[in-house]
């Protein structure tokens, strides 16, 4: 049979109907492969694919990284849109922004040919310490969450695959291979699974990534509690789990099968045919679980469109305009004024005559290190590009500090190993001692210093930070970071970005670095903080963050007023409004980020003294007055009990706070809840 005749065949087969339901393709396909091509499925080929089966026209199935922009090959021929990373981008708190990242990354999956994207990255930032943090979008679950679904959500709307990594507590790279994340239920529930199960109840996710790690002492990728009870059972996952990359090393095969594990990648390790069969023909593997796992894979083949004619899914397009305009607004919302004395910045145009731009990142670019997260972008503006381009003409800039009326100074980490990049934690918290020294000389050759961060990280300040009157963080932002870092500076973009991460003023008083056994561990690291994972533990230890959770200064200056409840008792499955009114009583437009945090007032566990539970970005005129309202159940009032294993309310009084971050809490009220 000639290869067109053979497609006319299959084009008659029932799973080739885009007509007939999900399942019964599903089905049909599965009952015309023969074990060895069922085999063939469960493992990748040439790092990226699923192997194709001609005979029933199945088309390699392809995934890439990753969380900052499609990155189909790792020599870099081709060229791809390189977005914020995940840290800045959650810096913005708007889910709106995160929705069409995931529509732009995947138009560029599917310009490449591919089908499932390694992304989001979505672990909680357990530790400032931890490589990947900057590829992790924050220490709370609920801001997680929230910008966990809007990716996947856009991500899919374009029919790619979404595939949520990694699952689950891999929080550190040293030891990322074996070591054990020791956590309790209530950890799991209230802090680490969050955003995972809403990926899946909210967004349908189609596929999540095992972590490399132990959790309580088994593999993820063989973890029956996590993958088939957690994921499939009870959240409803109908998508497939793929390993991390060689995370199978260590598995075992039967293990895998039964955990629910569909695809093993890179290669077949765990899943070599010969095994397989032998162990199938044994009958020493379920074959339920077994035949379950291989529908799974097919199921996201089908929902990708694998099977239907290309004009019948979104069209792709990569490096556009548009996209490369989206990199840049999420980075101008992104990037956090974090100090301003003075009100130093805005830098005004029309006042200056000359600028010094100084140190090792003004001409940093970010995109080619960092680990699987790693871009090629078709260009990536530099700070010291972009400050070029806007004084061309007006301003002139100089390298030396006590010449200039002001000086730009660029510090910060690089994506080397040991810094914020995948394969090692940081070795050190604070700048490096070169770059402390740095600062220091150029604040005593020139007062008016702004200090701008290029890091992905929480670091320590205090021993620079008192003289400096200026301070932003703009994170890796992007290839559009040096236009976006200028707009901030000179005032052409007001800046809204608040932390989604606490800044501690030492590493001893983050909740992770209590001793050697919660972090790094050694075979096992200790959570033993529980619950209390970043604010949530300054705020109950009463400790003094150098900058809090939900921080971020503006322009412009933002009044809250006349607090309300629609009703004063929220009833059993009922719902309470809380409104606010937010006015922008300064001179320019700006976008402050409303927070809702609930502390319960008597409970009978131990809890932390607020929790967000809502947040609101809103954009005002000079004057401009909204009221906004925030809708809230029991479920946002509700803690997990771990001898119950349920999440529980309980009836009495609540505060509900309202302010501009974890610590700038404006106004508050009491509701009560009654069951
Ligand atoms: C990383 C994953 C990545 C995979 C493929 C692994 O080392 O942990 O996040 O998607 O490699 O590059």
């Amino acid at each position: 049979m000639n290869d067109k005749t053979l497609k006319k065949d299959i084009q008659q087969l029932p799973y080739m109907n885009m007509h007939l339901d999900l399942e019964s393709r599903i089905n049909d396909l599965f009952d015309r492969l023969t074990l060895e091509e069922k085999i063939k499925l469960c493992a990748g080929r040439r790092m990226w694919y699923i192997p194709t089966i001609k005979r029933l026209g199945l088309k390699n199935f392809i995934m890439y990284d990753g969380p900052h922009g499609v990155r189909p090959s790792i020599t870099g021929e081709v060229k791809a849109t390189y977005f914020p990373s995940a840290i800045c981008r959650a810096a913005t708190w708007n889910p709106e922004l995160s929705e069409r990242f995931g529509v732009a990354l995947a138009e560029e999956v599917r310009a490449v040919g591919a089908h499932m994207i390694l992304a989001p990255g979505i672990n909680i930032q357990r530790t400032p310490m931890g490589g990947r943090t900057f590829e992790y979008q924050t220490e709370d679950p609920y801001l997680n969450k929230v910008l966990a679904v809007a990716v996947v959500k856009g991500v899919q709307s374009q029919k790619i695959a979404a595939c949520v990594k990694h699952f689950i507590c891999n929080n550190q790279e040293t030891k990322r291979f074996t070591v054990s994340s020791e956590v309790s239920n209530r950890a799991l529930e209230e802090i680490y699974f969050p955003a995972f199960k809403a990926t899946i109840q909210e967004a349908d996710a189609w596929a999540f990534m095992s972590c490399y790690n132990k959790v309580n002492g088994i593999f993820g990728s063989e973890h029956f509690y996590l993958l088939r009870e957690t994921l499939m059972n009870n959240w409803g996952f109908r998508g497939f789990v793929v390993s991390d990359w060689n995370a199978t090393a260590f598995t075992k095969t039967q293990d895998m099968i039964l955990a629910g594990l569909s695809l093993e990648m890179p290669m077949q390790q765990r899943y070599k045919k010969k095994k397989l069969l032998e162990l199938y023909q044994e009958g020493k593997i379920n074959k339920d679980y077994f035949h379950d796992n291989i529908k799974r894979i097919l199921r996201v083949m089908f929902l990708v469109g694998l099977f239907d004619n290309e004009g019948s899914s979104p069209k792709g397009k990569i490096n556009t305009k548009e996209h490369q305009n989206l990199a840049l607004e999420i980075a101008q919302e992104g990037i956090v004024l974090l100090k301003n004395d003075k009100n130093l910045l805005p830098l005004n145009i029309k006042n200056l005559k000359k600028i010094a731009v100084v140190g090792p990142n003004k001409n940093l670019k970010t995109s080619l290190k960092g680990g699987s997260s790693q871009n090629f972008p078709p260009y990536e503006i530099t700070p010291l590009q972009a400050i070029e381009e806007k004084c061309k003409n007006r301003i002139v800039i100089v390298d030396n500090p006590s010449e200039a009326d002001i000086t730009i100074l660029f510090v910060g980490l690089n994506h080397e190993l040991g810094m914020d990049a995948e394969g090692e934690d940081k070795k050190i918290f604070s700048l490096p001692d070169e770059q402390i020294g740095f600062i220091r000389k150029t604040v005593n050759e020139n007062p008016s210093t702004v200090v701008v961060l290029i890091n992905g990280s929480p670091i320590s300040m205090d021993n620079w930070i008192e003289d400096i009157p200026a301070v932003i963080e703009a994170w890796y932002s992007g290839m559009e970071a040096g236009t976006a870092i200028a707009n901030i500076l000179f005032g052409d973009v007001n800046p809204s970005g608040k932390l989604p991460i606490t800044f501690p003023h030492k590493l001893s008083d983050s909740p992770a670095h209590v001793s050697s056994r919660t972090f790094p561990g050694n075979d096992k690291v200790y959570y033993e903080e529980g619950i209390f994972v970043g604010y949530r533990h300054f705020d109950t230890k009463n400790i003094d963050p150098l900058f809090p959770f939900g921080h971020g200064l503006s322009y412009t200056t933002f009044t809250y007023e006349n607090i309300k409840s629609d009703k004063a008792i929220l009833s059993g499955n009922g719902n309470i409004i809380i409104s606010v009114d937010i006015l922008n009583d300064g001179q320019r437009e700006g976008s402050e980020v409303v927070q809702l945090y609930v502390k319960d007032v008597h409970s009978s566990i131990e809890r932390p003294l607020k929790e967000l539970k809502k947040f609101k970005k809103v954009k005002l005129k000079p004057r401009e007055k909204r009221t906004i309202n925030f809708e809230l159940s029991s479920e946002d009032l509700s803690y997990y009990n771990e001898e119950k294993k349920s999440w529980i309310t309980e009836e009495g009084e609540f505060n509900i706070l309202i302010g501009g971050s974890s610590r700038d809490i404006r106004l508050q009220i009491k509701i009560n809840y009654s069951k």
